[in-house]
């Protein structure tokens, strides 16, 4: 019989990527999402990609009831891939509440509902956030915990000690923390994708949408930091990868009953690339120019930051595949597709 998944925040950017990949491993996917930051067509992407529609809930993970009723009318979710939490750094610094009540509120609901219902293993949304500054570059799941600097990423760290103090207490589950870097592209086929509403905060969608006309130019935020061309550095890594690995981790908790209760992996490429090398990366993959100019320094960027992931790829078996210029090629053709532009 088909295992049963749980995903929240599942026609979301991420939780739209790992539905695909779990429904291809085989599993039936039921998702749970309020439509916040995303749009129930996604559905219809999914389906296209995979033959197969997720059992779709409408609903928000903040009200225990809701998931009660959820979990009553779909018997036997073994597991929860937890997606659904907001996610921008800028707006949880003027909207503390809605982050902490959203992002921590959610996970204790389906934290306090996994014994009740027999649902053995989740799989939490970590964030390299949680590593502030790296003293040191690239960096392992050892490295230390710094103060958070946003609400964002506070409830990611906090999440985490919620996780691990509920283990410690002796509930009977398993989970798996993936601290990502930074997810970028799309679905090859292009028929999901990251869809961002209103002006984009992340530098990918802003990059696309500068190349399509969208918008006029992309600043570059600051060119005076310690990096070889002075831009910032990130561990971007190709959201198809990133899904997959939750694939790997949701097997793995649900199969293995050696593994700690509670593992934590870092999903990175383990390269590092500047704002102005994705530029170029972007560039040579489409031959389509991104008018760019240098501007001030971003509030609170990190310098420079990318992955040690051998944890991953020697106990997980997964290793990030893709190719830059194909992420940026499949980011393009998403870009085109959302803008009308094919
Ligand atoms: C941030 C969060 C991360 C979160 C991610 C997704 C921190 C430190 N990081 O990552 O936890 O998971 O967002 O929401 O909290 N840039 C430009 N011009 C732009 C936009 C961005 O130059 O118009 C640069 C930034 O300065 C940065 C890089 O691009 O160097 C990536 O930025 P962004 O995509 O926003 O992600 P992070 O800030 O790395």
């Amino acid at each position: 019989m088909k295992e049963k998944i749980l995903v929240t925040g599942g026609t979301g950017y991420i939780g739209s990527h790992t539905t695909v990949e779990l429904q291809n491993a085989g599993y039936d996917v039921v998702i749970i999402d309020n439509l916040s930051n995303s749009n129930e067509s996604v559905l219809d992407g999914i389906q296209a990609i995979t033959g197969i529609r997720p059992v779709f809930v409408k609903g928000d993970c903040t009200d225990i009831d809701t998931l009660r009723k959820l979990f009553e009318e779909n018997p036997g979710i073994k597991g929860i891939i937890n997606f659904a939490a907001s996610k921008a750094v800028g707006e949880s610094v003027q909207k503390p509440l809605l982050y902490y009540r959203n992002n921590l509120n959610t996970l204790i609901n389906l934290l306090e509902l996994m014994p009740e219902f027999g649902v053995k293993g989740i799989v939490f949304s970590s964030s390299c956030t949680v590593y502030g500054e790296p003293d040191l570059n690239p960096i392992d799941e050892t490295a230390p915990i710094k103060p958070a600097t946003s609400p964002y990423g506070n409830t990611k760290q906090i999440s985490e000690e919620i996780i691990e103090d509920y283990v410690k207490s002796g509930a009977p589950i398993k989970s798996i923390l993936l601290r990502y870097f930074n997810p970028i592209g799309a679905h090859p086929s292009a028929l999901i994708g990251e869809l961002p509403l209103g002006v984009p905060q992340n530098l990918v969608p802003y990059l696309t949408q500068t190349a399509a006309g969208i918008r006029k130019e992309l600043t570059v935020f600051g060119d005076d930091y310690n990096t070889p061309d002075g831009s910032c550095i990130r561990d971007y890594i190709d959201v198809v990868d990133l899904a997959k690995a939750h694939v790997i981790a949701m097997k793995r908790m649900l199969d293995n009953n050696d593994t700690d209760p509670v593992e934590i992996f870092n999903l990175g490429t383990g390269n590092g690339l500047s704002v102005l090398q994705l530029i170029k990366a972007f560039e040579e993959a489409t031959g389509v120019p991104v008018p760019h100019k240098i501007g001030q320094r971003r509030a609170g960027d990190i310098e420079k930051i990318w992955a040690d992931p051998k944890k991953a790829n020697q106990v997980l078996g997964w290793t990030a595949q893709a190719d830059i210029k194909d992420t940026m090629a499949n980011a393009w053709r998403w870009q085109c597709r959302v803008s009308g532009k094919n």
